[in-house]
């Protein structure tokens, strides 16, 4: 099972980024997390881990997902609250790779315009407010969802 894992905007700053909102962990802490949790996890899952700051280079990953991977998660931090773009990408591959979304923070305890998520009706469900440990229960998610 593959499983794609992408980083939105500003997340490669994640360890020094407002640690009191996003916790201390860098992007590497979570992803060895991550690889921890497939192997505890077992059956072969593999994960790719993956940070931009380009809207349109998240939204060319997505698209390049059939065939390639079985499922993703997403973090598109800032995209999350104005990309329909990145919502269509989900969309137009989650007949074959559905998406789950995660957040290190829980955005609905902070400034309105984060209340709102245009990515998450693209996704299967989505998970936050645990910081980094988040992204290891999105893996749990997704492989639950993918197992059927
Ligand atoms: C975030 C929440 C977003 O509102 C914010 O723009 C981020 C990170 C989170 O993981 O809590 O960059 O996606």
């Amino acid at each position: 099972m593959k499983i794609l894992v992408l980083n939105g905007p500003n997340l490669n700053l994640l360890g020094t980024r407002e640690p009191e909102i996003y916790g201390i962990e860098t992007l590497a802490d979570i992803e060895a997390e991550m690889k921890a949790c497939a192997d505890r996890l077992g059956g072969g899952i593999s994960i790719e881990f993956r940070q931009t700051n380009s809207e349109a280079e998240l939204i060319t990953w997505i698209g390049a997902t059939r065939g390639e991977y079985d499922g993703i998660i997403i973090n598109p931090a800032a995209l999350t609250h104005t990309s329909l773009g990145v919502c269509d990408a989900l969309k137009a591959v989650a007949d074959k790779v559905p998406a789950v979304e995660v957040h290190l923070s829980n955005t609905h305890r902070r400034e309105e315009i984060r209340h709102k998520s245009l990515t998450a009706p693209a996704c299967v469900g989505q998970i936050m407010g645990f910081q980094g440990f988040g992204y290891s229960l999105a893996l749990r998610a997704i492989v639950h969802h993918l197992k059927g």
